[in-house]
């Protein structure tokens, strides 16, 4: 088993070749081809029962949390996403062995807080945020030079809300203008501790303040004004770390006791509530359906959009609440049924921040105007979701209007027309909530490129199909 180690820090460098390890990035395999796909309204209603995979920010956390872990880390139900699938390779280039076992079954052998080995070539993060910036974290208290890429969608994304704070424990960041990737990343020898205030509500700075935090001497501590997904605090203390979590207001205070020695654990990922939201909406949308969804996790500060649904007059259901690997975790049923609109306070934005297009997608099939208020932080997605959502709609015949950051849909109390094909700007949620919205419309709806919604959701359109969608290619 390796050492946990402090490795003596390498002689300070300057990348040499940079370009040389840039074309051997840019050989990787490239993201499939574009998919054009078509969805139209199914003759009868949706029904049966499915399981959607494993949820993409714990699968990434057990990923990177094995890798630091000293032991055999053993993972169930891993999202096989291509974003997940990243996060695999970084950390064998990192150094852990991560093994697959069959379906979902995946093992890591970590190297212990502080251990990971400095990649040999370019970490290419695909179309992933959350593994950039999580990753980022790490690397910035491992005395080691990275350079990391991604693709053309995330090398639009502001990165500065990591490399800012980051910077502060003494790791050192060289990036395109703007902060954005691909970026070169000196981790800290001796890194610092940090205490800082969340400026924006994002699991991900959290995330990768508390990921730098592991190979610091002292109490790391993140203030959130506003509480978003905890899956790191769940999962640190699930591998022995000390994490304290304070009600400050309606925030919190994180703290995590630096260095602490983890040790491997066993995970079981429930399934991915943000994926749940896909089959969820369309048999809200389709009449006459009754759908099933087994084990979504239903963890408190990922559940905003079923509290939505319900002020808009969703009845839902949850069967056999449980608790597994830590998560709360329940079968969701679900039923036809009118939506009337609803004003979607700005505080629930964190609880429910991937699921604005398909809520936005029930709230053109409602009678009256929904509110959803506060989405600044949609503009930094995968797209910039407030005006990739509103351009969805609006070309599929819904009223839609931008106010600041709050996005107005008026529901006529009936589908749009749909019969559009629909741009998703690399985004595999606005591809799903146009397909799913094309179960409802009286014309198809098309996409231009459904090949992305393999980073989160493979095999979304035979699930989907499994019901009585109607999805295929265009
Ligand atoms: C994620 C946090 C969210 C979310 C993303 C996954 C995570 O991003 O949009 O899909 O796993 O921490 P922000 O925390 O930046 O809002």
């Amino acid at each position: 088993m390796p050492p946990r180690q402090r490795a003596p820090l390498p002689p300070m460098r300057v990348p040499v070749k940079p370009a040389a390890r840039m074309l051997s990035a840019a050989a990787m395999p490239p993201h499939p081809a574009p998919r054009p796909t078509v969805a139209r309204r199914p003759a009868a209603p949706l029904a049966g029962s499915l399981a959607v995979p494993g949820d993409k920010s714990i699968s990434h956390r057990a990923l990177m949390f094995g890798a630091l872990a000293v032991g055999e880390t053993r993972i169930t139900g891993l999202l096989e996403g291509e974003d997940v699938l990243r996060t695999a390779a970084a950390m064998r280039a990192l150094g852990a062995i991560v093994s697959h076992d069959g379906p979902g079954a995946w093992r890591v052998a970590g190297r212990g807080v502080g251990g990971l080995a400095e990649p040999a070539d370019v970490l290419d993060m695909g179309n992933s945020g959350t593994a950039a910036r999580l990753l980022c974290g790490i690397l910035a208290s491992h005395p080691l030079f990275a350079v990391m890429t991604g693709d053309a969608s995330l090398r639009r994304r502001p990165m500065r809300r990591v490399t800012d704070p980051l910077a502060a424990c003494g790791a050192r960041f060289a990036s395109r203008e703007g902060g954005r990737l691909p970026l070169a990343i000196e981790g800290a020898r001796d890194a610092m501790p940090l205490h800082y205030r969340l400026p924006v509500a994002s699991a991900q700075v959290k995330s990768a303040v508390l990921l730098a935090g592991l190979n610091a001497p002292g109490d790391t501590v993140v203030e959130e004004p506003d509480p978003t997904r905890d899956h790191s605090e769940n999962m640190l203390r699930h591998f022995g770390a000390t994490v304290r979590v304070e009600a400050d207001g309606a925030g919190r205070v994180i703290t995590l006791a630096g260095q602490p020695e983890l040790l491997a654990a066993d995970i079981l990922v429930p399934g991915d509530p943000s994926s749940a939201a896909f089959p969820l909406v369309a048999a809200l949308l389709v009449p006459g359906s009754r759908v099933s969804i087994r084990g979504v996790g239903l963890n408190k500060l990922r559940t905003g959009l079923l509290d939505s649904l319900r002020d808009m007059g969703a009845v839902l259901t949850v069967a056999d609440l449980r608790t597994e690997g830590g998560e709360p975790v329940g079968d969701l049923l679900v039923e036809h049924g009118p939506l009337r609109g609803a004003d979607i306070p700005p505080d629930r934005a964190p609880s429910m921040i991937d699921e604005y297009p398909i809520l936005a997608v029930a709230a053109a099939c409602a009678s009256g105007t929904t509110r959803m208020r506060g989405l600044a932080e949609l503009r930094v997605k995968e797209s910039d979701r407030l005006t990739a959502t509103a351009a969805m709609l609006t070309a599929c015949g819904a009223s839609v209007t931008i106010e600041g950051d709050d996005l107005l849909v008026h529901g006529t109390g009936a589908p749009p027309a749909g019969g559009a094909t629909v741009t998703t700007h690399m985004d595999h949620r606005l591809a799903m909530s146009a397909l799913v919205l094309g179960q409802a419309t009286a014309e198809p709806v098309a996409v231009d490129d459904a090949s992305f919604i393999e980073t989160s959701f493979p095999g979304f359109e035979a699930l989907m199909r499994g019901l009585g969608a109607a999805i295929g290619p265009a």
